[in-house]
C-alpha cells in the first residue's frame, strides 16, 4: 500500500447567510460551500480516493472527460502523483478557470469537437483500447470520496439530521454518492431518519428532472443547453444509482431556467459568498421547491455550492459588465479620472445607494 494522494481536502464550512434565506423564502437554510477545496470544487474529495487507487494498482496514466471540474481536479492530483493525465473536455463549452486550472497543472489538455456525451463515450473507449485508467464519476472510488460531503456535513450538525440536502445535478455520480452515503449512515446507526434529496438540473440540460417527472420510466437522452456549463450534460452517465438515491430517500428532482440560476448566483455573489453558476441550482431549486410548498416553512435545508466563484470569470463578465440593458444586479467598472474630486462623486453615490 502507498500513501494516500492528498491535498488535503474537505473541511468545508457550513455558511448562513440570512439574507439568501430570504431570498429563497426559508428560514433554516445552510450552504456547504465545496469551492472550497484545494481546486474549487468538490471533485477533490472523489479525486484522493480515486487517483490513491490509480497509484496502487500501478496505473500508467490517467484520464477523464469533463465538463472542466473533474478535469482540473484530476490534473492536480494526477500532477502530485507523478501520473501522466489526459483530459478530454468540449471545445469552446467550458469556463475559462477551469481550462486554465487544467493547463496549469500540466494535464494534456484534449480540446474535443463535440459535447460532454461525446467526450464521455471518448474517453471510454481510449481507456479501454490504449491501458488507462479511468477516472469518471463512473469510476467507483470516485463515488465512495464524495459521500464524504454528506458525513462530514452530518458530524458538523452534531449528527442532526436536516430535513432537506438540496445539491445540482449533471452527470448524477454526486446525486448516487449522496444516497449511498445516507443509506451508509443509516445503517450504520450514526443517523436515526435520512434527509430528502433534492436533485436541481438546468431546464435545457433535464433528462433526469423529465424522468422523474413521468415516475422515473426511463432516461431520454436530451441535447444540453444551459449556462451553468459545469451541468450541461445529455445523457447522465450515473443515472440509475441517481434513481436509486432518490427513491430511496423520498427525493425530488426538479430544473430550473437559466434565468432562474442566474438570478440566486447574482444573490450568492452579492451576499459575498459566490459560486459557480451550477452551484447556483441550488438556491434557485430552493426556491422554487418553497414556493411548490414542496419545502416546508420550518424545515432545515442545507444546499450545496458546488464550485468556486473564480471558476467561471466569463459568465462574471457576461452579467456585470455586457448584458444590455443591464439586469438588476449589473455592478459595472467605473472609469474615473485620476483626481479626488471623481472619487468623491462615486463615494456620493454609494452613500446615498446605502
Ligand atoms: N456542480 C459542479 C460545479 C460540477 O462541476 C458538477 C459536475 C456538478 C455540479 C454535477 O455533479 O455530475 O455528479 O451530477 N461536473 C462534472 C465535471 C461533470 O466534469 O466536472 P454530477
Amino acid at each position: 500500500m502507498g500513501v494516500a494522494v492528498t491535498h488535503p481536502e474537505g473541511n468545508t464550512p457550513l455558511i448562513v447567510r440570512p439574507a439568501l434565506g430570504r431570498w429563497a423564502d426559508l428560514e433554516d437554510l445552510l450552504l456547504k460551500h465545496e469551492g472550497h477545496n484545494p481546486t474549487g470544487s468538490f471533485k477533490d474529495r472523489g479525486m484522493t480516493v480515486g487517483v490513491t487507487q490509480a497509484k496502487r494498482i500501478g496505473a500508467t496514466a490517467v484520464a477523464c472527460a469533463s465538463t472542466g471540474n473533474t478535469s482540473a481536479s484530476l490534473a492536480a492530483y494526477a500532477a502530485q502523483a507523478g501520473l501522466p493525465a489526459l483530459v478530454f473536455v468540449p471545445e469552446g463549452q467550458i469556463a475559462l478557470g477551469k481550462l486554465t486550472q487544467s493547463l496549469a497543472y500540466g494535464a494534456r489538455t484534449l480540446l474535443v469537437e463535440g459535447d460532454f456525451d461525446a467526450c464521455l463515450q471518448l474517453v471510454q473507449e481510449s481507456s479501454k483500447a490504449l491501458g488507462i485508467y479511468l477516472l469518471n464519476s463512473i469510476n467507483p472510488f470516485r463515488l465512495e470520496g464524495q459521500k464524504t460531503i454528506v458525513l462530514e456535513m452530518l458530524q458538523q450538525l452534531g449528527w442532526e439530521v436536516p430535513d432537506w440536502i438540496v445539491l445540482p445535478a449533471g452527470n448524477l455520480g454526486n446525486t448516487a454518492a449522496f444516497g449511498k452515503a445516507l443509506l451508509e449512515a443509516q445503517s450504520w446507526g450514526l443517523i436515526s431518519r435520512l434527509p430528502r434529496i433534492a436533485a436541481i438540473q438546468a431546464e435545457g440540460a433535464s433528462p433526469f428532472a423529465q424522468s422523474f417527472a413521468r415516475d422515473f420510466d426511463r432516461l431520454v437522452p436530451m441535447a444540453a443547453h444551459t449556462v451553468a456549463t459545469a451541468i450541461k450534460i445529455g445523457a447522465p452517465a450515473s443515472y440509475d444509482r441517481a434513481v436509486r438515491a432518490i427513491r430511496a430517500t423520498r427525493g425530488v428532482v426538479r430544473s430550473v431556467p437559466d434565468a432562474e440560476i442566474l438570478a440566486a448566483k447574482a444573490a450568492i455573489d452579492a451576499a459575498g459568498v459566490g459560486c459557480e453558476p451550477a452551484s447556483a441550482a441550488t438556491l434557485a431549486g430552493v426556491r422554487r421547491l418553497r414556493a411548490e410548498g414542496v419545502i416546508r416553512p420550518g424545515e432545515r435545508v442545507v444546499g450545496i455550492l458546488t464550485g468556486h466563484v473564480l471558476k467561471d470569470p466569463g459568465i462574471l463578465q457576461t452579467m456585470h459588465q455586457e448584458t444590455e440593458p443591464p439586469p438588476s444586479w449589473a455592478n459595472r467598472p467605473i472609469r474615473i479620472a485620476p483626481e479626488v474630486a471623481a472619487v468623491r462623486t462615486v463615494l456620493e453615490a454609494a452613500l446615498a445607494t446605502k
